[in-house]
């Protein structure tokens, strides 16, 4: 990569410490910013094409746009939960880049009229959470947090929290619910956030990737971010790559690098030489792929085109050992663990799914399994409350 948007520690391995960041143009964004009227600021991420990396690519300004523009306290809260299987790389943003976060929140607060700010952290996330915390510190110090930001009279608070390992808390519901003290069940959506949100006031919520974008695309313009990756899928992205590769970690590069790339350049290619069997693309939830998608473009149109999803970009790579009805087994019971049990399908279903592919596994098969599956998937899908 000639340009990091985000693994900024990769130009310099500091960049944590204010100081460093400064020095990199850091708080250049949030300063134009507050120059802008909120809605130019919302203008020019809708401009950029920037979309949601939680999962479902959802454009970013246009959820902006959806705050109402009324005097009621408004929130923003930052989806730092990452709790999708074979997902790691929001910790890096966080413990590496963190003024990068606070800055695009600070920006984010401010397009949309939202004093106070959320991070909603996974709770095994504790170094994360720590070094997060110092950076809030530092910025509060520097007046880019707290009262009167840089004589601009707009305020933002910024706080963290930690969740307590449920993966459900990443739904975005569940997390607002799970934010006020309650337990983690996502909430029936209409009414969306943007209208009853965190305490039941107008609230946006964004992945921890998709709001450390901001700062660049306001500091360097929309038009610059345009300029990477394919049309409507623009920037960079982080893809965390794991399972029988070499090399496995999170490389940030250009949207829509080949699956083939990505495994074989910067991952390292396949262990001991082998063939590839599988890869999920975008974490657990993401629809499986083979090896005759390896030049498939891993952004959200191109995905989606051969049935799958970009999701959060986690890869999980499997090759020709591996065993695919263990996977589905495992998966089905993460699944049947993490249900948050208020909707009957769900509730009952994923342990059903589970205990039939775990027979299968275990050699205990019988006729007509598949099909009782396909009948039970069917009964839980679009009738549950999240997409779980
Ligand atoms: C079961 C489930 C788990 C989720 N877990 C996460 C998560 O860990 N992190 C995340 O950012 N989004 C997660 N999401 C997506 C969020 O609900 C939400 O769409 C996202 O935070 C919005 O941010 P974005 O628009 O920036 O992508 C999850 C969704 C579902 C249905
Ligand atoms: S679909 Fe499952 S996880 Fe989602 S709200 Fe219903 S029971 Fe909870």
């Amino acid at each position: 990569m000639s340009e990091y948007v985000l693994f900024k520690h990769l130009i310099d391995p500091e960049v944590r410490e204010l100081a460093h960041y400064v020095k990199l143009g850091g708080y250049e964004g949030l300063k134009k910013a507050l120059g802008m009227e909120p809605v130019e600021v919302v203008e020019e991420v809708k401009k950029s094409n920037l979309r949601g990396r939680g999962g479902a690519g959802f454009p970013c300004g246009l959820k902006w746009s959806f705050m109402p523009k009324d005097d009621r306290q408004k929130y923003f809260v930052c989806n730092a939960d990452e709790g999708e299987p074979g997902t790691f790389k929001d910790r890096y943003i966080m413990s590496d880049n963190p003024h990068q976060l606070i800055e695009g929140m600070v920006i984010g607060g401010f397009a949309m009229g939202a004093t106070i700010g959320y991070v909603y952290i996974r709770g095994e996330f504790q170094f994360v959470a720590d070094q997060l915390q110092k950076a809030v510190d530092e910025a509060y110090e520097a007046g880019y947090l707290g009262k009167n930001i840089l004589g601009s009279g707009f305020d933002f608070d910024l706080y963290l929290h930690m969740g307590a390992g449920a993966y459900i808390c990443g739904e975005e519901t569940g997390l607002i619910q799970s934010l006020e003290g309650h337990t983690g069940q996502p909430r029936l959506k209409p009414p969306f956030p943007a209208q009853v949100g965190v305490f039941g006031k107008p609230t946006t919520v964004n992945n921890v990737e998709t709001i450390a974008c901001v700062p660049d695309i306001i500091r360097k313009g929309a038009n610059w971010f345009l300029t990477i990756g394919p049309e409507r899928n623009n920037g960079t992205k982080i893809y965390a790559v794991s399972g029988h590769v070499n090399n496995p970690g999170v490389f940030e590069l250009p949207m829509g690098t080949s699956l083939r790339e990505i495994i074989f350049e910067h991952a390292g290619g396949i262990l001991d030489g082998k063939k590839v069997k599988a890869i999920i693309p975008g974490g657990s939830s993401a629809p499986v792929l083979g090896p005759e998608h390896l030049d498939v473009a891993m952004d959200f149109d191109s995905l989606k085109e051969v049935g799958s999803m970009l999701g959060s970009g986690a890869i999980i790579v499997m090759h020709e050992d591996t065993c695919i009805v263990e996977v589905f087994a495992r998966l089905a019971e993460f699944y049947a663990h993490e249900s948050c049990g208020q909707c009957t399908p769900c509730r009952e279903g994923t342990p059903w799914m589970a205990k039939i592919i775990r027979n299968i596994e275990n050699g205990d098969g019988r006729e007509g399994d598949i099909e009782l599956l396909y009948d039970i998937c069917e009964k839980i899908i679009g009738r549950t409350i999240c997409p779980l």
